[in-house]
Order: structure tokens, then sequence, then C-alpha cells
């Protein structure tokens, strides 16, 4: 059986490691909530040897996450945890959280649970980086995106690119900080958060 595979995450890994490589130097855990194909994943936990990397999703994913994680075999990377963000999350603490490419996907209300997931399971100095596309002030960064907001609406009319400003005072109410928005390729951003001192 193919592996899943996203030739985004092919283009973006690149940029997304060298961001990550700068936060999560002295980091030791890392969740990944969405890990959708299983791609970045790999990737992440084979040049961030020292750290240990958790995979989850919703169970419908987990099998192609698996393959990857299979054809790897990288002792730091952990099979997927089974994370919906409709339900309790299955860990405990975790030292920081990635995700990529879920807000614009979930409904608000998930967004939100999001969130509320990050301010509770997040150990106290936890870093929290977060990627996808954004939009400025009510404004798209790009057209692309612009279509990309169109066409994520029709197929869920619960989807869609998130507003920076909603996003940032969210994650202000849970307790957490802007600490950098990092311009990435292909009009997206990687967000880092951290919890207020
Ligand atoms: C566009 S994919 C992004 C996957 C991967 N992170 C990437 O960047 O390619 C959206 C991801 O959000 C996950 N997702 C959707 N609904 C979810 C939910 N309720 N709880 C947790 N994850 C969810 C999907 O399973 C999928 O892995």
């Amino acid at each position: 059986m193919n592996k899943p595979f996203s030739q985004a995450c092919e283009n973006n890994k690149g940029p997304i490691l060298a961001v990550l490589q700068q936060y999560f130097a002295d980091t030791q855990e890392v969740l990944e909530v969405g890990s959708g194909t299983g791609q970045h994943s790999v990737h992440f936990a084979a040049h961030l040897t020292h750290l240990q990397w958790h995979t989850s999703d919703r169970p419908i994913n987990h099998v192609g996450i698996q393959q990857w994680l299979d054809d790897a075999q990288l002792s730091n990377l952990h099979s997927p945890l089974t994370l919906d963000l409709n339900h309790d999350w299955p860990v405990e603490t975790v030292e920081a959280i990635y995700t990529a490419n879920t807000l614009h996907i979930v409904s608000w209300q998930l967004v939100e649970r999001f969130f509320a997931g990050v301010k509770q399971h997040l150990a106290p100095a936890g870093i929290v980086c977060i990627y996808g596309p954004f939009k400025y002030q009510g404004q798209f960064t790009s057209e692309s995106n612009q279509r990309f907001d169109e066409f994520l609406k029709q197929q869920d009319s619960q989807s869609g690119i998130r507003d920076i400003e909603l996003i940032t005072q969210l994650a202000q109410r849970a307790g957490f900080t802007l600490l950098s928005d990092n311009q990435m390729p292909a009009n997206n951003q990687l967000l880092v958060f951290k919890r207020h001192a």
C-alpha cells in the first residue's frame, strides 16, 4: 500500500524545520496535533534528534502515519496517539506542541478547544508552534489564500483561514503571548507562543 503523500509538506518541511531548530533547541518532547500524512514528523524527528516527537491525529489517519514511521525507523519518533479535538487529550503534560494546517480545517469551536487543550496540557514554560495561512486585519495575504479560503468553505462552511488577531486574542486568554510571527514560503506563517511569565 502506498504511503499517503503531501507535496505541500515536502515543500514546507525545510523552512518550518529552520524555525523549529531555533525554538525547540532546548526542548525534549513535542506533541504534534493533526500529524496528517506523518511526513512532517519524520523530517523533524530526523533532524531534531535531541527530542522525542509524538504524533497524533484522528484514527482515520493512523495507518498512513504509521507507514511513514515504519519506513523511517527513528527511535525518537512515536506512534500516533488518538487526539480528536472534540474529546479529551490522551496526554497529561507536554513540553511543546506543534500543529500545521489544522486551525483553518477545524471549526472555530474546535480552534477554541485546541487552545483550551494547550492551556490544560502544556508545561509551564512550554512553547506552541502553529503553522498555516492567516488573515491580517481581515485581509488575506494573497489572492491564492483568498481562493483557498473559498475552496475550504465550499467543503465545510465551518472551515476557513483564521484572523491572526482572533488567534492571538484566544491564545492571550488561554495565557499565551505571541513570541514571533515567522513569514514562511507560499503565504504561510509560523506562529510561536509562550506562556505569560
Ligand atoms: C490539512 S491536514 C494537515 C495535516 C498536516 N499537519 C500537514 O500539515 O500536512 C488537517 C489535519 O487536521 C486533522 N483534524 C481534522 N479534524 C480534527 C479534529 N477534530 N481533531 C484533531 N485533528 C483533526 C486532520 O485529520 C488532518 O490531519
